[in-house]
């Protein structure tokens, strides 16, 4: 059985993220989608916020689970007995540092594989920070967005002006 774990910020969660879980959840038997504990990004959203909304947009999925992670990725791929991490690409200027973190983990862990999906390129554009950017200057975010949890992340962003780095 291949599980692939699909780590993220997810600071908040995008059309973009939607996409590439759709899409991998058809290509690995089981998909463990984890939030990282960032102690160097303050996040806007709590870990517990972020771990709800994905849940709630993966519910239809029997194989992709939802979690979360603090540490090193590689330790937490060994812990949770996956050998693959399966990152998003949008753009070249993505793949640069994509690729120094791929290095960096086979590195650490070469039993550890890094795969890369790119992403559909209606969504090539969508950023959490810029989600979070639009939203703060009052600007449509409901195309960028699953439409589950728009409301939420508005009310989120609204409620914490002053705290929101962009
Ligand atoms: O959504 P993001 O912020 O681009 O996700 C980045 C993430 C979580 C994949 C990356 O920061 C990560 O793997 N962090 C865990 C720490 C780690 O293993 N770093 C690699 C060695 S420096």
């Amino acid at each position: 059985m291949t599980t692939a774990i699909y780590p993220g910020s997810f600071d908040p969660l995008t059309n973009g993220h939607r996409d590439i879980i759709d899409r991998i959840s058809r290509v690995f038997d089981k998909v463990i989608v984890s939030v990282l504990e960032n102690p160097r990004k303050r996040p806007l959203f709590t870990i517990e916020e972020r771990v709800e909304m994905l849940e709630l947009i993966t519910a239809k999925y029997k194989n992709v689970e939802i979690d979360s992670f603090h540490g090193l990725l590689v330790d937490y791929a060994r812990k949770k007995k996956s050998d693959i991490i399966v990152k998003g690409l949008r753009s070249t200027g993505d793949f640069e540092f994509e690729f120094q973190m791929a290095l960096i983990n086979h590195k650490l862990a070469p039993a550890v594989e890094t795969m890369f999906i790119m992403t559909n390129s209606e969504f090539s554009y969508i950023s959490s920070s810029m989600v979070k950017e639009i939203a703060y200057y009052g600007g449509d975010i409901s195309s960028l967005v699953p439409p589950e949890i728009h409301e939420k992340i508005l009310a989120k962003i609204k409620a914490n002006v002053e705290k929101l780095q962009l």
